[in-house]
C-alpha cells in the first residue's frame, strides 16, 4: 500500500484484507465507500480489482481531499461526493451513476479527526471543543456541552457512551459550565467519577467523548437511511460491508440487514409466508466478525471493530421468517 498523499493523515483501514476479498466477485463497476476517510479500503480496491472503480463519499472535506491527493493514480476509476451518506441518491445522480456493484461502510471517527488536536475530538489534546465531522455544519460540541439540560446530557452519555455515571457526570458538567475546551472538560469528567471507578477501563473521560461526538454529528440518525438506498441501488451480486464500532451502531445494521433478507415478514416461521414480503439480500456466512487479535493489537480502533457482510439478489419472495 502507498504511502502517497497528505503525510499528516494517518489512519490504518480495518480488516483490509478481509474485505477486499469479499469483493472479488462483484459485478463490474462502481462500489460506494460511504466514509471514504483517508482512501485506505478504496485504494486496497482499486490496486487489488481492476474491475471496480469506487463512488467516496465523506462528510469530511478534508478527508475527502487527502483520499483524492492520494488515489489521484486511479483517475476516473475514483469520483468523491461532499456529503452525509445518506446524500446517496443526490450523489449518484450528480455523478451519473445509475447502479452500484456493492458499497462499504466503515463507521465513526478516522485516526486522523482524532489525531488533529484543533478538531477536538480528543480528551488527550487540548484544544476549543468541536468534533465536528462535517467543519461546515453549524454546531459543535461546545453547543451540547453548554446547551443541554442535564437530564438531556445524561441520556446521550448513557446511551451512546453507555457511561455508567452519567448522571453524576451531567450534572458537574451543569455546574462547570461554561467549558470551552476539552481539557477542561476532560478534567470535569475525571473529577465526576468515583476514585475506584476511575483506575478500571481506559481512560475516565473516552466514553463521555464518543457520546458526544456521537451526539453532536448525529450519527446513527443518517444510517437506516443510508443502508437501505445502498441496498437499493446494488445490483444482484454486489455485495455490501459495514465496519462499526459502537453496539448501537452493529444494532441499526442488524436490523437493516434482516429486514432486507426477510422481507420485514412476520408469519409464523412453521408457515408459508403470506404476506408478500420480498427478500432482497442474503447474509454471506463463513466472514470473519472481528479483526485478529494480532490486527487488534497493532490498532487501537481495531479493538471494537464489527463486520457484517450481506449479498444483493434479485428480489424474491421470502418463504417464510427465518
Ligand atoms: C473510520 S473513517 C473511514 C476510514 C477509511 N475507511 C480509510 O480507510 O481511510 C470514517 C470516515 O467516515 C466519515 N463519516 C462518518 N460518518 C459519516 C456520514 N454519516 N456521512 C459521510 N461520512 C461520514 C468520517 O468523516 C470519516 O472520515
Amino acid at each position: 500500500m502507498s504511502d502517497d498523499g497528505d503525510p499528516e493523515f494517518h489512519h490504518l483501514p480495518v480488516m483490509v484484507h478481509e474485505i477486499g476479498e469479499l469483493f472479488g466477485g462483484v459485478p463490474s463497476g462502481f462500489v460506494l465507500d460511504a466514509t471514504l476517510g483517508g482512501g485506505g479500503h478504496a485504494e486496497h480496491l482499486l490496486e487489488r480489482w481492476p474491475h471496480l472503480s469506487i463512488l467516496g463519499i465523506d462528510r469530511d472535506e478534508r478527508a475527502l481531499a487527502a483520499a483524492q491527493q492520494r488515489l489521484a493514480r486511479f483517475g476516473t476509476r475514483l469520483q468523491v461526493f461532499h456529503t452525509r451518506f445518506d446524500g446517496l441518491d443526490i450523489a449518484m445522480e450528480a455523478l451519473h451513476i445509475d447502479a452500484l456493484s456493492g458499497a462499504l461502510f466503515d463507521l465513526g471517527v478516522s485516526s486522523h479527526q482524532l489525531d488533529v488536536a484543533e478538531r477536538g475530538f480528543s480528551y488527550r489534546n487540548d484544544a476549543p471543543l468541536d468534533m465536528r465531522m462535517d467543519q461546515t455544519q453549524p454546531w459543535s460540541a461546545a453547543d451540547v456541552v453548554n446547551g443541554y439540560p442535564a437530564e438531556q446530557l445524561a441520556k446521550v452519555l448513557q446511551q451512546y457512551g453507555d457511561e455508567r455515571f452519567a448522571r453524576r457526570i451531567a450534572n458537574a458538567i451543569v455546574a462547570a459550565r461554561p467549558i470551552e475546551r476539552t481539557s477542561q472538560l476532560a478534567e470535569v469528567v475525571v473529577s465526576a467519577i468515583p476514585a475506584a471507578a476511575r483506575r478500571t477501563g481506559g481512560h475516565p473521560a473516552k466514553r463521555t467523548f464518543q457520546a458526544i461526538r456521537i451526539e453532536v454529528n448525529a450519527e446513527l440518525d443518517a444510517l437506516p437511511t443510508a443502508l437501505q438506498s445502498a441496498i437499493d441501488h446494488t445490483r444482484p451480486g454486489g455485495r455490501l460491508a459495514v465496519l462499526s464500532y459502537h453496539s448501537g451502531e452493529d444494532r441499526i445494521v442488524k436490523d437493516v440487514f434482516r429486514t432486507n433478507e426477510t422481507g420485514g415478514c412476520e408469519c409464523p416461521p412453521e408457515l408459508p409466508c403470506v404476506c408478500d414480503a420480498v427478500q432482497t439480500v442474503r447474509l454471506v456466512r463463513g466472514v470473519r466478525r472481528t479483526p485478529t487479535d494480532a490486527e487488534q493489537q497493532g490498532n487501537r480502533r481495531a479493538a471494537s471493530a464489527r463486520l457484517r457482510v450481506v449479498e444483493r439478489i434479485e428480489d424474491s419472495p421470502t418463504k417464510g421468517r427465518r
